[in-house]
């Protein structure tokens, strides 16, 4: 083989050892286009504030598209077109309130999503904001999360160690920059986890 057809063997040779390892050009630039749901449970204001910060955190990562609604309003179709679905809830009484539940509940009675596992393999997160210290936050974001174990999502955590949590009582009044930041921060983790999650089951 002369040098010319020798550099012309040793070219195809890496471009296709470049394929092989890296699933074609572009792969790491072109994100794969992703649905984000952000949905919560509101009644005044705060949930909707930390709502509005996981929407801007998940909107930031390259291919993603984001839905915000509030519980009463998503339905089935919400669900089912979603790759990720983020639930954000006040704390009632220690645990998520009555709307939220309701909404979890309707994945079986109204929708039938639960009997044949149809949010199976969608990532989940939580969020909630309560107004004292230590009165149900984490107890709040872990049940959203037991729901969606329950459906065979796959849940992950970001801004806190749980999901993203805000204090709203006398304590530290609303929503401050910190507990906006970790709602942000929440968003972008899931948004980013999903396109790995959506990359790798399309290969
Ligand atoms: C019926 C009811 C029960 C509540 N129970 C708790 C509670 O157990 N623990 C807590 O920290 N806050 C509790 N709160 C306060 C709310 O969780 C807090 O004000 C929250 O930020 C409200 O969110 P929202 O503005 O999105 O409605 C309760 C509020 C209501 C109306």
């Amino acid at each position: 083989m002369n040098r010319r057809g020798y550099l012309k063997v040793v070219g195809v040779l890496s471009a296709t050892l470049t394929l092989a390892l890296y699933g074609g050009p572009g792969h790491a630039a072109d994100p794969p286009p992703t649905t984000v749901l952000v949905t919560f449970h509101s009644g005044t204001g705060n949930t909707e504030k930390m709502a509005q910060g996981v929407a801007d955190g998940a909107k930031g990562v390259s291919g993603t598209t984001v839905v915000l609604k509030r519980v009463g309003d998503v339905a089935a179709g919400d669900l089912l077109s979603s790759d990720a679905v983020i639930v954000g809830s006040p704390v009632y009484f220690g645990n998520m309130s009555g709307e939220v539940k309701t909404f979890f509940d309707n994945w079986t009675l109204k929708f039938s999503l639960f009997q044949d596992r149809k949010m199976r393999n969608k990532v989940g997160a939580a969020f909630a904001t309560g107004g004292s210290v230590s009165n149900g936050k984490e107890v709040t974001m872990l049940t959203i999360l037991a729901a969606m174990l329950i459906n065979q999502m796959v849940v992950v955590s970001g801004g806190g160690g749980f999901g993203a949590s805000a204090t709203t009582g006398p304590d530290s009044p609303g929503i401050d920059e910190k507990e906006a930041a970790e709602a942000r921060e929440l968003g972008r983790r899931v948004a980013e986890f999903t396109a790995v999650v959506k990359r790798g089951s399309t290969k």
